[in-house]
C-alpha cells in the first residue's frame, strides 16, 4: 500500500503547475464560456446530486485529481477499508463501520446487537414506562445520536442528551423529569471518559435507578450497575459509531424502522463508493475537490451550510468527523508533513447563517469553500441556498456601485441536493462525508482513524485536578 508522501506524486507537481493557470480565472467567465457547465460538473449518487460547477476547476483539474487518486492507491485503500483490514495503523485496528450497516451481510454480532436495539427501542416507545430517556456520552458517543434525534425525532418519547461535564448540561436534560420515570443510556466506548462518568454518577445521586450502557468495557458497565449492556467493538471508531448500538437513543427518538432506513442509506453510499468510477464517485470527488481547494487554492477553512433546521447539528457532527480524523501533522510513516491537511470545518443552518457570518463569505478577505445542503422539497430554503451559491460565485459587476456594495464573487462552493430529508437520505449524507474523510486521509497519507491529539489535555486536566 502506498505510504509515500503525496507531494512526490507526479500529479501533485502537475496540479501545482496547473493551479497557476487558475489565478486569474473567474467563475463568471467560465459559466459564460460554457453554457453546459452546470450540467457537466454535476454527478449523482443514490438519493442525491452533487453540483460542483461553482468550484474553481475545469476538466483538466479533474483529470489531474483523478490521477492523484490512482497514484495514491485509492482503490486498494478503499478495498482494505471495506473488507475490514487494519487501516488504523497506529492502533493496528480495522475501521469497519461499513459492517455495521451491511444488512444481511453484516457479521452475526452486529445483527444480534441490532436485534437488541430493535427490541429495546420498540419496548421503550410502546410501554412508556419511562417518560424521559437521557443519553450520557460525549464526542462520538453523543454527536451522532443527537444529530439523528434532533433531525428526525417524532416526539413519541422525550429523548435528551448531556455531554458536558458542566453540571448545567445534565440539569437541563433533566428539567421536568422524575428519577423513577427516567432511563439513562450511558454511552462510552472506554467507560472511563471523565465527562460521561461524572454525569452518570451525578444521575445516580439525583436518584436514578435505571441505566443501560453501550460500551466495549462490559465489566466496568456492569460494576456501575447497568441493566442492559450493549457492545461496541474496537474495530469501530467513536466518530463512526452512530450506526451501532450507540444509535440506541436515536432509535428511541425516531423509531427503529427509521433507524434501519438510516442504515440502508449508509449502505447505498458504501456501494456507490465501492463501485462508481472516479469521475462519478461523489465522496471521492468531494475529497479531491476539498484537497484542491486546500492544497492548491490556499483555503484554510471550509463551511458546511445545511439549508434545513433538521440538520442544524450537522456542522458540529462533521467537525468531529473531519477534524478528529484528518487534523494530523504526521503521515503514516511518522514523518512531519509539509503540506496542509484538514481545513477548519465550521458552519450553521441556513438561512439563519445568512444573517450572521455570510457577510464574511461574500466580502471578507478570505475565500471560504462552502458545501450547501439543499433540500429540494422546501421552496424558500432551496431558493435561498441557490441564491447564496450564485452570489458567492458570480458576485456583482456593476462598476457604478460604491466599493462597499460590490461583491467580488469567484468564491467556490458545492451543492448537495437531496429530494427530501428522511432517514435514508440522512444515512446517505453522513456516509458520504465519512468516505470523503477516508479518501482525503489516503490522499494526504495520514491515518484518519486515531486521535492521539486529545490525550495530553485529558492527562493534564487530571493532574491539575489531583493537585487541588
Ligand atoms: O476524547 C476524544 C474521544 O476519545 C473521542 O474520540 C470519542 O468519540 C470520545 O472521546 C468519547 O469517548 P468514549 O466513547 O470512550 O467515552
Amino acid at each position: 500500500m502506498n505510504t509515500a508522501p503525496p507531494t512526490r506524486c507526479k500529479s501533485w507537481a502537475d496540479l501545482a503547475h496547473h493551479a497557476e493557470s487558475w489565478r486569474g480565472a473567474h467563475l463568471r467567465d467560465l459559466f459564460a464560456a460554457d453554457p453546459a457547465r452546470a450540467t457537466q460538473f454535476a454527478v449523482e449518487a443514490p438519493g442525491l446530486r452533487y453540483d460542483y460547477s461553482r468550484q474553481r476547476l475545469g476538466a483538466m483539474t479533474l483529470r489531474l485529481l483523478s490521477r492523484l487518486a490512482a497514484e495514491r492507491g485509492l482503490p486498494e485503500w478503499r478495498d482494505a477499508l471495506l473488507s475490514g483490514k487494519p487501516v488504523n495503523s497506529t492502533e493496528n485496528r480495522a475501521a469497519w463501520h461499513t459492517a455495521l450497516r451491511a444488512g444481511e451481510h453484516a457479521p452475526s454480532q452486529v445483527k444480534e446487537t441490532l436485534e437488541r436495539v430493535k427490541a429495546l427501542s420498540e419496548k421503550l416507545r410502546a410501554d412508556r414506562r419511562y417518560r424521559r430517556i437521557v443519553n450520557l456520552g460525549t464526542g462520538g458517543s453523543d454527536l451522532g445520536p443527537r444529530l439523528l434525534a434532533d433531525a428526525l425525532g417524532d416526539g413519541a418519547l422525550e429523548v435528551r442528551f448531556a455531554a458536558n461535564v458542566d453540571p448545567r448540561d445534565l440539569a437541563r436534560a433533566l428539567e421536568g423529569a422524575r428519577p423513577e420515570e427516567t432511563l439513562f443510556i450511558v454511552v462510552s466506548k472506554t467507560f472511563t471518559t471523565q465527562e460521561t462518568m461524572a454525569n452518570a454518577e451525578a444521575a445516580k445521586r439525583w436518584g436514578a435507578k435505571a441505566f443501560h450502557a453501550v460500551t466495549s468495557n462490559t465489566e466496568a458497565a456492569k460494576r456501575f450497575g447497568a441493566h442492559e449492556v450493549l457492545p461496541m467493538w474496537d474495530w469501530v471508531g467513536g466518530r463512526f459509531s452512530v450506526w451501532s448500538a450507540v444509535g440506541l437513543a436515536a432509535a428511541c427518538a425516531m423509531g427503529f424502522g427509521n433507524f434501519e432506513q438510516f442504515l440502508a442509506g449508509g449502505r447505498d453510499i458504501d456501494r456507490h463508493f465501492a463501485e462508481a468510477p472516479p469521475e462519478k464517485n461523489v465522496p471521492l470527488l468531494m475529497a479531491l475537490i476539498g484537497l484542491w481547494n486546500t492544497n492548491f487554492l490556499g483555503a484554510a477553512t471550509h463551511a458546511v451550510l445545511p439549508y434545513s433546521n433538521a440538520l442544524r447539528l450537522l456542522p458540529a457532527y462533521l467537525q468531529q468527523l473531519e477534524m478528529e480524523s484528518n487534523g494530523k501533522r504526521v503521515d503514516r510513516e511518522g514523518r512531519e508533513v509539509d503540506y496542509a491537511t484538514a481545513p477548519v470545518l465550521w458552519g450553521a443552518e441556513g438561512t439563519v447563517s445568512q444573517h450572521s457570518f455570510h457577510q464574511l463569505l461574500h466580502q471578507g478577505t478570505q475565500a471560504v469553500p462552502c458545501d450547501f445542503i439543499d433540500i429540494r422539497s422546501d421552496d424558500i430554503l432551496s431558493a435561498n441556498a441557490r441564491a447564496q451559491a450564485d452570489a458567492l460565485a458570480f458576485g456583482t459587476q456593476d462598476r457604478g456601485l460604491p466599493a462597499h456594495k460590490q461583491y467580488p464573487g469567484n468564491r467556490p462552493s458545492g451543492v448537495l441536493f437531496l429530494e427530501r430529508l428522511d432517514a435514508r437520505n440522512l444515512g446517505r449524507l453522513v456516509a458520504l462525508y465519512e468516505h470523503k474523510v477516508f479518501a482525503q486521509g489516503v490522499l494526504w497519507n495520514i491515518n484518519s482513524f486515531d486521535q492521539w491529539g486529545v490525550e495530553l489535555g485529558k492527562k493534564l486536566a487530571n493532574k491539575i485536578l489531583s493537585r487541588r
